[in-house]
C-alpha cells in the first residue's frame, strides 16, 4: 500500500539547513525569542509589509530611503535605527498600514536562506494554532526551520517546532522520519503545560533578562496572542489572513 502522507520535519539550526532544502515545499521559519514573534506582533498590529534582510548595511540603504527600520545585534537595537527586535516596538499605531524593514542576528537570516523554498511562512508561539490549521489544509511537505543562535541549537524553537509537528502528526495525514523531528515533538510534550517555566534553561531567554526585557520574553512564551501568518512573497512578507 504506498503511503500518501506528507512530511513534516525539524531542521535544528540553519547550519544544517542545506540537508533538508530539496525535500520541503513549505518552510515554517521559527525565531520565538524574539524575530519571528516580532514580526506577527507587527502583522497582528496592521503592518502591511515587512522586509527581511540579512545585513545591517541593506537596512542602512532602506533607511536612507525613508523606510521604517528594525535592526537588532545581540539582543539590542543597534543605534541609528528606529526600533529594534521587540514585539511591543511594532504595536504603535505609526505603523499601521506601513513597510517595514527588520534585519536580526538570527531571524531575518533563516527567512533569508529558506527562500529557495516554494513557500515560506513565519512561525511562532504566538501564531502556533492558526498557522497549524493552514499547514493542514494546504497538506504538502513541511519542513520547521529553527533559527537558532548563531547557528546553535535552541530551545524555544525547538519546543515551538515541535508542536507543529505534534499537531500535524495528530491528523494521521503527516508522518516524519527523522530523529530530530521525535527529539522535537517530546520537547514540546514535556514542555507545553508551562512553557514559560520550562524555558527558563533557554540561553537566549538569561540573555535578553540580562538585558531586563521580560516584558518581552512573556509576550514571545505566550502562545497564540496573534491571527496571522506571514507569508513570503518576493522580498517580503505580508499576512495571508488579512
Ligand atoms: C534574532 O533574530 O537573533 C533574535 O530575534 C534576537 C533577539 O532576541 O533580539
Amino acid at each position: 500500500m504506498t503511503d500518501n502522507r506528507k512530511r513534516v520535519e525539524v531542521c535544528f539550526t540553519p547550519a544544517l539547513f542545506d540537508l533538508y532544502k530539496e525535500d520541503f515545499d513549505i518552510i515554517v521559519v521559527i525565531d520565538v525569542l524574539r524575530a519571528t514573534s516580532a514580526i506577527c506582533a507587527a502583522f497582528d498590529n496592521g503592518v502591511e509589509a515587512l522586509i527581511p534582510v540579512s545585513s545591517i548595511e541593506t537596512a542602512k540603504e532602506y533607511q536612507a530611503n525613508g523606510y521604517l527600520v528594525g535592526a537588532e545585534r545581540e539582543g539590542k537595537i543597534v543605534e541609528g535605527f528606529d526600533f529594534g527586535n521587540s514585539p511591543y516596538s511594532y504595536m504603535i499605531p505609526e505603523i499601521k498600514g506601513k513597510t517595514v524593514v527588520l534585519s536580526t542576528t538570527n531571524g531575518t537570516k533563516s527567512i533569508n536562506i529558506a527562500k529557495s523554498a516554494e513557500t515560506v511562512v513565519i512561525g511562532a508561539l504566538s501564531n502556533m494554532d492558526v498557522l497549524n490549521e493552514w499547514l493542514i489544509k494546504q497538506n504538502k511537505n513541511v519542513l520547521c526551520l529553527c533559527s537558532g543562535w548563531k547557528d546553535r541549537f535552541n530551545l524555544e524553537d525547538t519546543i515551538c517546532a515541535g508542536g507543529i509537528v505534534e499537531t500535524l502528526m495528530e491528523t494521521g495525514n503527516f508522518m516524519s522520519d527523522d530523529d530530530s523531528s521525535v527529539a522535537a515533538k517530546y520537547l514540546y510534550l514535556s514542555a507545553k503545560e508551562n512553557i514559560f517555566g520550562y524555558l527558563k534553561a533557554s540561553a537566549h531567554r538569561r540573555r535578553l533578562k540580562k538585558l531586563n526585557l521580560n516584558k518581552d520574553i512573556k509576550f514571545c512564551l505566550t502562545a497564540n496572542t496573534t491571527a496571522v501568518i506571514p507569508l513570503l512573497k518576493g522580498d517580503r512578507l505580508v499576512n495571508i489572513l488579512k
